[in-house]
Protein backbone atom coordinates (compact mmCIF):
# COMPACT_ATOMS: atom_id res chain seq x y z
CA UNK A 1 0.00 0.00 0.00
CA UNK A 2 1.45 3.01 -1.45
CA UNK A 3 1.37 6.17 1.83
CA UNK A 4 -0.10 8.74 -0.27
CA UNK A 5 1.54 12.31 0.80
CA UNK A 6 5.12 11.06 1.34
CA UNK A 7 5.40 8.84 -1.84
CA UNK A 8 3.77 10.97 -4.23
CA UNK A 9 3.55 14.63 -2.91
CA UNK A 10 -0.08 16.35 -3.96
CA UNK A 11 -2.67 18.62 -3.58
CA UNK A 12 -5.11 16.91 -5.22
CA UNK A 13 -6.20 14.78 -2.33
CA UNK A 14 -5.12 11.66 -3.84
CA UNK A 15 -5.09 10.52 0.08
CA UNK A 16 -8.95 10.00 -0.11
CA UNK A 17 -9.39 9.55 -3.95
CA UNK A 18 -10.57 5.79 -4.38
CA UNK A 19 -10.68 5.75 -8.21
CA UNK A 20 -7.58 8.36 -9.09
CA UNK A 21 -5.64 5.91 -6.30
CA UNK A 22 -6.14 2.55 -7.84
CA UNK A 23 -5.62 4.07 -11.51
CA UNK A 24 -2.41 5.33 -10.33
CA UNK A 25 -1.48 2.16 -8.54
CA UNK A 26 -1.71 0.27 -11.87
CA UNK A 27 -0.32 3.11 -13.45
CA UNK A 28 2.78 3.71 -11.62
CA UNK A 29 4.82 0.13 -12.10
CA UNK A 30 4.48 0.57 -15.54
CA UNK A 31 5.96 4.31 -15.43
CA UNK A 32 8.75 3.11 -13.44
CA UNK A 33 9.37 0.50 -15.89
CA UNK A 34 9.54 3.30 -18.82
CA UNK A 35 11.83 5.45 -16.49
CA UNK A 36 14.58 2.23 -16.13
CA UNK A 37 14.47 0.92 -19.89
CA UNK A 38 14.41 4.80 -21.31
CA UNK A 39 14.84 6.94 -19.14
CA UNK A 40 18.80 8.52 -18.52
CA UNK A 41 21.35 5.56 -19.35
CA UNK A 42 22.91 3.84 -16.68
CA UNK A 43 22.29 6.42 -14.22
CA UNK A 44 20.23 4.68 -11.47
CA UNK A 45 22.29 4.67 -8.75
CA UNK A 46 23.88 7.83 -8.97
CA UNK A 47 22.85 10.51 -6.18
CA UNK A 48 21.74 13.87 -8.05
CA UNK A 49 21.22 17.23 -6.31
CA UNK A 50 17.82 17.79 -6.98
CA UNK A 51 14.98 20.18 -6.81
CA UNK A 52 11.59 18.47 -5.68
CA UNK A 53 8.39 19.92 -5.70
CA UNK A 54 6.81 19.03 -2.21
CA UNK A 55 3.85 21.50 -2.33
CA UNK A 56 2.91 25.00 -4.27
CA UNK A 57 3.70 27.50 -1.97
CA UNK A 58 7.11 29.30 -1.83
CA UNK A 59 9.03 27.06 0.75
CA UNK A 60 7.54 23.90 -1.11
CA UNK A 61 8.06 24.06 -4.78
CA UNK A 62 11.70 23.70 -4.84
CA UNK A 63 13.40 21.29 -2.06
CA UNK A 64 17.22 20.95 -2.72
CA UNK A 65 18.63 17.29 -1.74
CA UNK A 66 20.49 14.27 -3.08
CA UNK A 67 18.16 12.21 -4.65
CA UNK A 68 18.55 8.30 -6.94
CA UNK A 69 16.33 9.27 -9.77
CA UNK A 70 14.25 5.74 -9.63
CA UNK A 71 13.69 7.39 -5.96
CA UNK A 72 12.32 10.85 -7.02
CA UNK A 73 9.13 11.29 -5.80
CA UNK A 74 7.30 12.80 -8.94
CA UNK A 75 4.55 14.70 -7.28
CA UNK A 76 0.69 16.01 -8.76
CA UNK A 77 0.09 19.58 -8.65
CA UNK A 78 -2.22 22.45 -9.53
CA UNK A 79 -2.11 26.13 -8.72
CA UNK A 80 -4.44 27.03 -5.81
CA UNK A 81 -8.28 27.06 -7.16
CA UNK A 82 -9.73 30.68 -7.88
CA UNK A 83 -13.21 30.38 -6.99
CA UNK A 84 -14.14 33.45 -9.26
CA UNK A 85 -12.67 32.06 -12.13
CA UNK A 86 -14.59 32.58 -15.54
CA UNK A 87 -14.03 31.08 -19.46
CA UNK A 88 -12.20 34.27 -20.20
CA UNK A 89 -12.46 33.66 -24.31
CA UNK A 90 -14.59 31.88 -26.89
CA UNK A 91 -18.40 31.92 -27.28
CA UNK A 92 -19.23 30.97 -23.56
CA UNK A 93 -16.95 33.24 -22.19
CA UNK A 94 -18.39 34.68 -19.16
CA UNK A 95 -19.45 31.44 -17.74
CA UNK A 96 -18.13 30.14 -14.27
CA UNK A 97 -15.04 28.13 -15.28
CA UNK A 98 -15.87 24.52 -15.61
CA UNK A 99 -14.78 22.22 -12.88
CA UNK A 100 -15.92 19.17 -14.75
CA UNK A 101 -15.38 17.99 -18.38
CA UNK A 102 -18.14 19.46 -20.17
CA UNK A 103 -19.75 16.56 -22.21
CA UNK A 104 -19.79 18.30 -25.51
CA UNK A 105 -15.68 18.55 -25.35
CA UNK A 106 -14.70 15.60 -23.69
CA UNK A 107 -12.68 14.25 -27.04
CA UNK A 108 -11.40 17.61 -28.02
CA UNK A 109 -9.95 17.97 -24.38
CA UNK A 110 -8.74 14.31 -24.66
CA UNK A 111 -6.76 15.04 -27.94
CA UNK A 112 -5.10 18.11 -26.33
CA UNK A 113 -3.71 16.78 -22.96
CA UNK A 114 -2.60 13.43 -25.01
CA UNK A 115 -0.70 15.62 -27.25
CA UNK A 116 1.15 17.60 -24.60
CA UNK A 117 1.39 14.86 -22.03
CA UNK A 118 2.99 12.84 -25.09
CA UNK A 119 5.89 15.48 -25.54
CA UNK A 120 7.48 15.20 -22.04
CA UNK A 121 8.33 11.63 -22.03
CA UNK A 122 9.57 11.80 -25.58
CA UNK A 123 12.07 14.20 -24.52
CA UNK A 124 13.64 12.37 -21.50
CA UNK A 125 13.53 9.65 -24.55
CA UNK A 126 15.87 11.59 -26.92
CA UNK A 127 18.34 12.58 -24.20
CA UNK A 128 18.94 9.40 -22.55
CA UNK A 129 22.11 9.24 -23.69
CA UNK A 130 23.51 12.85 -23.43
CA UNK A 131 24.68 12.04 -19.52
CA UNK A 132 27.71 9.70 -20.90
CA UNK A 133 29.42 12.50 -22.45
CA UNK A 134 28.37 15.54 -20.12
CA UNK A 135 30.65 18.60 -20.12
CA UNK A 136 30.73 19.20 -16.03
CA UNK A 137 29.13 17.86 -12.82
CA UNK A 138 26.80 21.20 -13.17
CA UNK A 139 25.42 20.30 -16.41
CA UNK A 140 25.11 16.79 -15.60
CA UNK A 141 22.91 18.18 -12.88
CA UNK A 142 20.77 20.07 -15.35
CA UNK A 143 19.89 17.42 -17.60
CA UNK A 144 18.85 15.51 -15.22
CA UNK A 145 16.33 17.86 -13.50
CA UNK A 146 15.03 18.68 -16.94
CA UNK A 147 14.56 14.79 -17.06
CA UNK A 148 12.71 14.18 -13.54
CA UNK A 149 10.41 17.58 -14.15
CA UNK A 150 9.49 16.15 -17.64
CA UNK A 151 8.60 12.86 -15.81
CA UNK A 152 6.45 15.02 -13.48
CA UNK A 153 4.66 16.84 -16.51
CA UNK A 154 3.63 13.56 -17.49
CA UNK A 155 2.91 12.25 -14.65
CA UNK A 156 0.42 15.98 -14.39
CA UNK A 157 -1.18 15.23 -17.76
CA UNK A 158 -2.04 11.01 -16.36
CA UNK A 159 -3.32 12.80 -12.97
CA UNK A 160 -6.13 14.39 -15.45
CA UNK A 161 -6.72 11.22 -17.76
CA UNK A 162 -7.04 9.45 -14.66
CA UNK A 163 -8.91 11.81 -13.46
CA UNK A 164 -11.77 13.05 -15.58
CA UNK A 165 -11.44 10.72 -18.65
CA UNK A 166 -12.46 7.10 -17.03
CA UNK A 167 -11.39 4.82 -18.83
CA UNK A 168 -10.39 6.32 -21.95
CA UNK A 169 -8.35 8.12 -19.93
CA UNK A 170 -6.35 5.17 -18.23
CA UNK A 171 -5.94 3.64 -21.84
CA UNK A 172 -4.32 6.92 -23.39
CA UNK A 173 -2.26 7.08 -19.89
CA UNK A 174 -0.69 3.74 -20.86
CA UNK A 175 -0.11 4.21 -24.88
CA UNK A 176 1.77 7.52 -23.03
CA UNK A 177 4.70 5.23 -21.95
CA UNK A 178 4.25 2.42 -25.39
CA UNK A 179 4.75 5.41 -28.12
CA UNK A 180 8.83 5.93 -28.08
CA UNK A 181 10.92 8.95 -29.72
CA UNK A 182 11.83 7.55 -33.01
CA UNK A 183 10.02 4.40 -32.96
CA UNK A 184 9.21 3.50 -36.63
CA UNK A 185 6.11 1.41 -35.46
CA UNK A 186 4.70 3.66 -32.69
CA UNK A 187 6.39 7.28 -32.92
CA UNK A 188 5.85 9.95 -30.66
CA UNK A 189 2.79 11.95 -31.93
CA UNK A 190 5.12 15.04 -32.74
CA UNK A 191 7.45 15.62 -35.46
CA UNK A 192 10.11 17.03 -33.73
CA UNK A 193 10.02 14.97 -30.62
CA UNK A 194 11.00 12.10 -33.05
CA UNK A 195 14.25 13.98 -33.46
CA UNK A 196 17.75 12.91 -32.40
CA UNK A 197 19.35 14.69 -29.30
CA UNK A 198 22.78 13.29 -30.40
CA UNK A 199 24.87 15.52 -28.68
CA UNK A 200 24.97 18.34 -26.09
CA UNK A 201 24.83 21.42 -28.24
CA UNK A 202 21.62 19.86 -29.45
CA UNK A 203 20.57 19.45 -26.25
CA UNK A 204 21.02 23.23 -25.37
CA UNK A 205 19.26 24.19 -28.32
CA UNK A 206 16.42 21.58 -27.55
CA UNK A 207 15.94 23.15 -23.93
CA UNK A 208 16.18 26.78 -25.88
CA UNK A 209 13.82 26.42 -28.99
CA UNK A 210 11.39 23.40 -27.61
CA UNK A 211 11.23 23.61 -24.37
CA UNK A 212 10.19 27.35 -24.89
CA UNK A 213 7.68 25.79 -27.75
CA UNK A 214 6.34 23.88 -24.35
CA UNK A 215 6.01 27.21 -22.49
CA UNK A 216 3.81 28.53 -25.36
CA UNK A 217 1.84 25.30 -25.67
CA UNK A 218 1.48 25.34 -21.55
CA UNK A 219 0.57 29.30 -21.39
CA UNK A 220 -2.47 29.02 -24.02
CA UNK A 221 -3.65 25.68 -21.90
CA UNK A 222 -3.67 27.58 -18.44
CA UNK A 223 -6.25 30.21 -20.27
CA UNK A 224 -8.15 26.52 -20.53
CA UNK A 225 -12.25 27.30 -20.00
CA UNK A 226 -11.87 23.94 -18.21
CA UNK A 227 -10.17 24.73 -14.68
CA UNK A 228 -8.42 22.14 -13.49
CA UNK A 229 -5.78 21.71 -16.76
CA UNK A 230 -5.51 25.57 -16.47
CA UNK A 231 -4.35 25.34 -12.86
CA UNK A 232 -1.94 22.24 -14.22
CA UNK A 233 -0.23 24.05 -16.57
CA UNK A 234 0.28 26.98 -14.08
CA UNK A 235 2.33 24.81 -11.91
CA UNK A 236 4.07 23.23 -14.75
CA UNK A 237 4.95 26.68 -16.53
CA UNK A 238 7.07 27.38 -13.00
CA UNK A 239 9.73 24.34 -13.69
CA UNK A 240 9.69 24.91 -17.78
CA UNK A 241 12.10 28.43 -16.30
CA UNK A 242 14.57 26.43 -15.43
CA UNK A 243 14.55 24.06 -18.20
CA UNK A 244 14.76 27.47 -21.18
CA UNK A 245 17.27 28.65 -18.61
CA UNK A 246 19.97 25.96 -19.10
CA UNK A 247 19.30 25.87 -23.32
CA UNK A 248 19.60 29.65 -23.20
CA UNK A 249 23.12 29.53 -21.15
CA UNK A 250 24.59 26.89 -22.57
CA UNK A 251 24.41 27.61 -25.63
CA UNK A 252 25.36 31.26 -24.58
CA UNK A 253 28.36 29.42 -22.58
CA UNK A 254 29.71 27.47 -26.08
CA UNK A 255 29.83 30.85 -27.72
CA UNK A 256 31.23 32.55 -25.04
CA UNK A 257 34.13 29.91 -24.94
CA UNK A 258 34.76 29.95 -28.83
CA UNK A 259 35.02 33.03 -28.82
CA UNK A 260 37.50 33.05 -26.20
CA UNK A 261 39.41 30.70 -28.33
CA UNK A 262 39.02 32.57 -31.47
CA UNK A 263 40.74 35.61 -29.60
CA UNK A 264 43.14 34.08 -28.07
CA UNK A 265 44.71 32.26 -31.28
CA UNK A 266 43.26 35.25 -33.50
CA UNK A 267 41.92 32.73 -35.90
CA UNK A 268 38.25 33.06 -37.60
CA UNK A 269 38.21 30.27 -40.38
CA UNK A 270 35.64 27.31 -38.83
CA UNK A 271 38.49 24.77 -39.87
CA UNK A 272 40.73 26.60 -37.35
CA UNK A 273 38.66 27.05 -34.51
CA UNK A 274 37.74 23.38 -34.65
CA UNK A 275 41.56 22.58 -34.39
CA UNK A 276 41.40 24.31 -31.20
CA UNK A 277 38.90 21.95 -29.76
CA UNK A 278 35.26 24.10 -29.79
CA UNK A 279 32.67 24.39 -31.70
CA UNK A 280 32.85 27.00 -34.55
CA UNK A 281 30.24 29.40 -35.03
CA UNK A 282 28.83 28.96 -37.99
CA UNK A 283 27.91 25.24 -36.90
CA UNK A 284 26.06 26.79 -34.20
CA UNK A 285 24.25 28.84 -37.07
CA UNK A 286 22.92 25.22 -38.48
CA UNK A 287 22.25 23.61 -35.24
CA UNK A 288 20.10 26.68 -34.57
CA UNK A 289 18.46 26.83 -37.82
CA UNK A 290 17.53 23.27 -37.77
CA UNK A 291 16.19 23.23 -34.11
CA UNK A 292 13.80 26.74 -34.99
CA UNK A 293 12.68 25.06 -37.75
CA UNK A 294 11.47 21.72 -36.60
CA UNK A 295 10.30 23.83 -33.28
CA UNK A 296 7.85 25.95 -35.80
CA UNK A 297 6.66 23.23 -36.92
CA UNK A 298 4.46 21.90 -33.60
CA UNK A 299 2.59 25.26 -33.44
CA UNK A 300 0.60 22.99 -36.66
CA UNK A 301 -1.26 24.66 -39.48
CA UNK A 302 -0.99 28.94 -40.01
CA UNK A 303 -4.21 28.44 -40.91
CA UNK A 304 -6.51 25.43 -38.75
CA UNK A 305 -10.10 25.43 -38.31
CA UNK A 306 -9.14 22.76 -35.34
CA UNK A 307 -7.68 25.76 -33.89
CA UNK A 308 -10.38 27.45 -34.40
CA UNK A 309 -12.53 25.35 -32.86
CA UNK A 310 -10.51 24.90 -29.70
CA UNK A 311 -10.60 28.85 -29.55
CA UNK A 312 -14.04 29.34 -29.58
CA UNK A 313 -14.71 26.40 -28.01
CA UNK A 314 -12.98 27.87 -24.77
CA UNK A 315 -10.13 25.38 -24.43
CA UNK A 316 -7.28 26.52 -25.70
CA UNK A 317 -6.70 30.26 -25.52
CA UNK A 318 -4.18 32.84 -27.04
CA UNK A 319 -0.65 33.29 -25.35
CA UNK A 320 -1.87 35.78 -22.55
CA UNK A 321 -5.09 35.51 -23.35
CA UNK A 322 -6.44 37.85 -20.39
CA UNK A 323 -3.75 40.49 -21.15
CA UNK A 324 -5.24 41.09 -24.75
CA UNK A 325 -7.31 44.08 -24.86
CA UNK A 326 -10.02 42.57 -27.66
CA UNK A 327 -13.48 41.02 -26.60
CA UNK A 328 -11.74 37.56 -26.58
CA UNK A 329 -14.36 36.07 -29.03
CA UNK A 330 -12.60 36.78 -32.40
CA UNK A 331 -15.65 36.33 -34.80
CA UNK A 332 -14.95 39.32 -36.88
CA UNK A 333 -11.14 39.91 -36.36
CA UNK A 334 -8.12 39.33 -38.96
CA UNK A 335 -4.56 38.53 -38.48
CA UNK A 336 -2.10 38.39 -40.89
CA UNK A 337 -0.72 35.23 -42.16
CA UNK A 338 2.54 34.82 -44.32
CA UNK A 339 2.04 32.54 -47.60
CA UNK A 340 3.37 31.98 -51.09
CA UNK A 341 1.17 33.46 -53.80
CA UNK A 342 3.46 32.34 -57.12
CA UNK A 343 6.81 33.36 -56.44
CA UNK A 344 6.61 35.60 -53.93
CA UNK A 345 5.95 35.65 -49.95
CA UNK A 346 3.03 37.99 -48.76
CA UNK A 347 0.99 38.79 -46.17
CA UNK A 348 -3.19 37.95 -46.31
CA UNK A 349 -4.95 38.82 -43.49
CA UNK A 350 -7.11 36.02 -42.17
CA UNK A 351 -9.71 35.33 -40.01
CA UNK A 352 -8.06 35.89 -36.78
CA UNK A 353 -9.98 32.89 -35.04
CA UNK A 354 -8.43 30.36 -37.97
CA UNK A 355 -4.81 32.07 -37.18
CA UNK A 356 -4.62 30.97 -33.56
CA UNK A 357 -1.57 28.91 -34.20
CA UNK A 358 -0.15 31.22 -36.60
CA UNK A 359 -0.22 34.18 -33.79
CA UNK A 360 0.88 31.86 -30.95
CA UNK A 361 3.66 30.94 -32.57
CA UNK A 362 4.88 35.00 -33.60
CA UNK A 363 4.40 35.42 -29.96
CA UNK A 364 7.03 32.76 -29.48
CA UNK A 365 9.01 33.98 -32.26
CA UNK A 366 9.56 37.73 -30.46
CA UNK A 367 11.32 35.25 -27.60
CA UNK A 368 13.69 33.71 -29.24
CA UNK A 369 14.43 36.65 -31.19
CA UNK A 370 15.30 38.50 -27.72
CA UNK A 371 17.39 35.34 -26.86
CA UNK A 372 19.20 35.30 -30.09
CA UNK A 373 20.13 38.86 -29.25
CA UNK A 374 21.88 37.89 -25.83
CA UNK A 375 23.89 35.77 -28.11
CA UNK A 376 24.47 38.03 -30.20
CA UNK A 377 26.01 40.34 -27.27
CA UNK A 378 28.27 37.89 -25.92
CA UNK A 379 30.16 38.06 -29.59
CA UNK A 380 30.06 41.29 -29.93
CA UNK A 381 31.66 41.60 -26.25
CA UNK A 382 34.29 39.70 -27.66
CA UNK A 383 35.11 41.76 -30.58
CA UNK A 384 34.35 39.27 -33.56
CA UNK A 385 32.22 40.03 -36.30
CA UNK A 386 30.10 37.37 -36.42
CA UNK A 387 26.67 37.28 -36.07
CA UNK A 388 23.92 35.16 -35.65
CA UNK A 389 20.60 35.39 -37.56
CA UNK A 390 16.84 33.66 -37.22
CA UNK A 391 16.07 32.57 -40.74
CA UNK A 392 12.76 33.13 -42.56
CA UNK A 393 9.87 31.26 -40.80
CA UNK A 394 9.37 29.24 -44.12
CA UNK A 395 12.76 27.74 -44.01
CA UNK A 396 12.83 24.38 -44.22
CA UNK A 397 9.42 23.63 -43.03
CA UNK A 398 6.80 20.28 -43.14
CA UNK A 399 3.61 21.83 -41.99
CA UNK A 400 1.65 24.74 -42.80
CA UNK A 401 2.00 27.29 -45.60
CA UNK A 402 5.52 26.60 -46.42
CA UNK A 403 5.20 22.94 -45.78
CA UNK A 404 7.56 21.11 -48.80
CA UNK A 405 8.12 24.81 -50.22
CA UNK A 406 11.81 25.89 -50.49
CA UNK A 407 12.72 28.50 -49.01
CA UNK A 408 16.09 29.77 -48.32
CA UNK A 409 17.07 30.95 -45.06
CA UNK A 410 17.25 34.57 -46.18
CA UNK A 411 13.24 34.19 -47.59
CA UNK A 412 13.54 33.90 -51.12
CA UNK A 413 11.89 30.93 -53.01
CA UNK A 414 13.96 28.90 -55.08
CA UNK A 415 13.94 25.69 -56.82
CA UNK A 416 14.43 22.19 -54.64
CA UNK A 417 17.51 21.29 -56.83
CA UNK A 418 18.66 24.65 -55.80
CA UNK A 419 18.09 24.38 -52.26
CA UNK A 420 19.31 20.84 -52.01
CA UNK A 421 22.72 22.09 -52.72
CA UNK A 422 22.99 24.77 -50.70
CA UNK A 423 21.33 22.16 -47.84
CA UNK A 424 24.65 21.53 -45.69
CA UNK A 425 25.31 25.18 -45.84
CA UNK A 426 22.12 26.01 -43.77
CA UNK A 427 20.99 22.72 -41.78
CA UNK A 428 24.27 20.70 -39.89
CA UNK A 429 25.38 18.40 -42.22
CA UNK A 430 26.74 14.64 -41.18
CA UNK A 431 30.69 16.09 -40.67
CA UNK A 432 29.31 18.62 -38.43
CA UNK A 433 27.76 16.14 -36.45
CA UNK A 434 30.39 13.74 -36.26
CA UNK A 435 32.86 16.59 -35.29
CA UNK A 436 30.63 17.84 -32.57
CA UNK A 437 30.20 13.83 -31.56
CA UNK A 438 34.24 14.20 -31.31
CA UNK A 439 34.27 16.62 -28.67
CA UNK A 440 31.62 14.68 -26.68
CA UNK A 441 33.89 11.17 -25.90
CA UNK A 442 33.58 10.75 -22.35
CA UNK A 443 31.90 12.64 -18.93
CA UNK A 444 33.71 15.14 -17.06
CA UNK A 445 32.81 14.27 -13.52
CA UNK A 446 35.82 15.87 -11.80
CA UNK A 447 34.18 18.87 -9.08
CA UNK A 448 34.61 22.15 -10.71
CA UNK A 449 35.90 21.14 -14.28
CA UNK A 450 34.48 21.92 -17.56
CA UNK A 451 35.34 20.72 -20.91
CA UNK A 452 37.31 22.50 -23.25
CA UNK A 453 34.60 23.74 -25.75
CA UNK A 454 32.48 24.90 -22.92
CA UNK A 455 32.70 27.99 -20.49
CA UNK A 456 31.47 27.50 -16.69
CA UNK A 457 28.50 29.01 -15.98
CA UNK A 458 28.31 32.74 -13.68
CA UNK A 459 26.91 30.74 -10.83
CA UNK A 460 26.10 27.40 -9.44
CA UNK A 461 22.70 26.13 -8.62
CA UNK A 462 21.06 26.67 -5.39
CA UNK A 463 23.64 29.11 -3.96
CA UNK A 464 26.47 26.22 -4.05
CA UNK A 465 30.01 27.10 -5.62
CA UNK A 466 30.71 25.66 -8.89
CA UNK A 467 32.87 23.06 -7.36
CA UNK A 468 30.01 21.33 -5.91
CA UNK A 469 29.70 17.47 -6.11
CA UNK A 470 26.08 18.03 -7.94
CA UNK A 471 26.13 14.24 -8.73
CA UNK A 472 27.92 11.77 -6.43
CA UNK A 473 28.79 8.70 -8.64
CA UNK A 474 28.95 5.87 -5.41
FE1 LIG B 1 7.56 19.63 -19.88
FE1 LIG C 1 10.56 21.34 -20.30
Amino acid sequence: MINYSEKIPNNVELGSDRVLQRALEHWQPAYMKWWYDMGPSESHAFEVYLRTAISVDTEGWAQFGYVRMPEYRWGIFLQPRDQNRLVNFGIRKGEPAWQEVPGEFRSMLRRLIVTQGDTEPASVEQQRMLGLSCPSLYDLRNLFQVNVEEGRHLWAMVYLLHRYFGRDGREEAEALLERHSGDADNPRILGAFNEPTPDWLAFYMFTFFTDRDGKFQLSSLAESGFDPLARTCRFMLTEEAHHMFVGETGVSRIIQRTCEVMKQHKVEDPSDVRQLGVIDLQTIQRYLNFHYSVTLDLYGADSSSNAATYFASGLKGRYQETKINDDHVLQEAVYPVEEIQGDKIVARMAPALNAINARLRDDYIKEIENGMARWNRVIEEAGLPFRFALPHVGFHRAIGNFGGCFVTPGGEIVSQDGWERNRYQWLPSPEDYTYVQSLMSGRVTETGRFANWIAPPIKGINGQPLNFEYVRFS
